[in-house]
């Protein structure tokens, strides 16, 4: 695979999974991401080969999937009033080894503005199945963007922008993985971060993130912490201007023990080719980290590091 050039699954058909994230269970690997045709929110890719290569597995959550109320407050709806589909950003899924769910974290949007600003939540029994819509809500009334999930030990992390952005919360979730429990740490004051993406190496934790520009490429950042409810260094340059062309979706250590930066090239509505959104162009990019005591490098590369 070549980074920024169309991806396809087994059967030549276009990945769309964006700003999502990777799930190794029983063996095989599975991607979410965003995806935004038809009446679909999230679809999940499975591979056998270590993400060498990808089959369709499930679209496993869509305009019309089951709902099910899990807290007082939250917003069911898959469709907004006018009967538009709303926006399921960034999804990206845990196992849960205490429920045995499947949960699934997203930002939350009417699908006509921004404003809504919540955390959604889903469930399922198996990776690839059907999710159970629980609904949107505003943790601690905050507002709840660019986010992703992190399993450290027992605990889970949900990570978002608050603020309009301007900061980075993180919450501690419930032992069921359903709700926050409490608002353990406040980030980046008014450094206005989005597209968060972490990972531990020997007990220290690396968080990268990206500027406001929507979804276009910009100067990546990555901070380091001893506690990840602790204090977090000042960002530092993480890749160049663009972050090789890049926005960040996620990282993960491949079987070999690497870390990878795994990030997206699209639109929302598409991939920005030549001024116009091309839905089909699926583009996304993969990257070596070095993370040493000194600093975090991406390394780039025109084949995708996988
Ligand atoms: C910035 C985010 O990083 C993108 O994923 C997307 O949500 C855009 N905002 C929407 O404007």
């Amino acid at each position: 695979m070549i980074n920024g050039e169309l991806w396809t699954d087994i059967d030549g058909k276009p990945i769309h999974a964006h700003g999502g994230c990777r799930l190794y269970h029983n063996g095989k690997l599975y991607w979410y991401g965003e995806d935004r045709r038809d009446n679909v929110y999230v679809s999940c890719y499975v591979s056998e080969d270590d993400g060498q290569t990808w089959a369709f597995a499930n679209h496993v959550l869509t305009a019309d999937s089951p709902t099910q109320k899990t807290r007082v407050e939250a917003d069911l709806s898959l469709r907004n009033p006018s009967g538009g589909k709303v926006n399921l950003e960034r999804p990206k899924v845990i196992y849960n080894q205490k429920t045995k769910k499947f949960v699934l974290w997203a930002h939350y949007e009417n699908g006509e503005n921004y404003l809504k600003a919540g955390a959604a939540v889903a469930t399922c029994d198996t990776p690839d199945g059907d999710f159970v819509y629980h609904g949107s809500f505003r943790p601690y009334g905050e507002m709840s963007r660019d986010c992703t999930l992190f399993v450290d030990g027992d605990k889970v992390y949900f990570i978002s922008a608050a603020r309009d952005n301007a900061d980075l919360h993180f919450y501690l979730l419930s032992e069921d993985c359903l709700n926050v429990s409490r608002l353990v740490n406040r980030a980046f004051s008014n450094e206005f971060r989005e597209a968060p993406a972490i990972i531990k190496q020997d007990g220290k934790y690396l968080l990268i993130t990206s500027e406001c520009t929507g979804w276009k490429a910009n100067q990546g950042g990555y901070s380091v912490a001893d506690d990840i409810e602790g204090v977090w260094s000042d960002i530092q340059p993480f890749g160049d201007k663009t972050t090789y062309g890049s926005q960040s979706a996620f990282l993960y250590r491949n079987p070999q023990g690497d870390i990878v930066f795994f990030g997206d090239r699209w639109g929302g509505n598409g991939f920005l080719h030549g001024g116009k959104f091309i839905y089909e162009d699926s583009a996304y990019v993969g990257y070596k980290i070095e993370w040493t005591k000194q600093s975090a490098v991406l390394i780039p590369s025109n084949e995708a590091f996988i």
